[in-house]
């Protein structure tokens, strides 16, 4: 199953992220593929808001993981620094807990991720525009995508 959103501007993203945190349940992991400043931190900053997490989310570029606390924990990945690194850092057990799990550039971890996942591509269209590909493995994420109203 799959469902495409376009967005307009960054607040429109982080609507759609916000939308997409409130409707997380725990253990879930959604995966963000997108070229740099595709988007994929500004959806995530919406995310947390679902989540009622009240700190600001920034890149987490130079440090891998953050963790954010709210109704649920945010787990916060961005693995584009770990390119061609293959070391065990503990994530597996991190992504198996029971906070959302959220991973930026997710190919250079794809065999820790299970089979269900949100697996969310970004797409540039134009300067403010982007296009969102929500595609659902797992009935658990099915669940999620047909409740989106966007
Ligand atoms: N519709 C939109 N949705 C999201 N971001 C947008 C949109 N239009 C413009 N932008 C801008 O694009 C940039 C997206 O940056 P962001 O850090 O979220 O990207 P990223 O995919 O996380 O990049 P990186 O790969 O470097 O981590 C921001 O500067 C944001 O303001
Ligand atoms: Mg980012």
């Amino acid at each position: 199953m799959e469902k495409i959103v376009k967005t307009n501007k960054p607040k429109e993203t982080k609507e759609l992220g916000k939308q997409l945190g409130l409707l997380a349940k725990e253990n879930m992991v959604f995966t963000l593929t997108g070229d740099l400043g595709a988007g994929k931190t500004t959806l995530t900053q919406g995310i947390a808001k679902g989540l009622n997490i009240e700190k600001t989310v920034s890149s987490p570029t130079f440090t891998i993981l953050k963790i954010y606390h709210g109704r649920m924990d945010l787990y916060h990945f961005d693995v584009y620094r770990l390119e061609g690194l293959h070391q065990d850092l503990g994530f597996e057990e991190m992504i198996d807990g029971d906070g959302l799990t959220v991973i930026e550039w997710p190919m250079y971890i794809q065999d820790m991720i299970g089979e269900e996942f949100l697996e969310i591509e970004i797409k540039f269209i134009e300067e403010e525009v982007r296009e969102f590909v929500l595609k659902a493995n797992g009935k658990a994420y099915e669940e999620l995508l047909g409740e989106i109203q966007l």
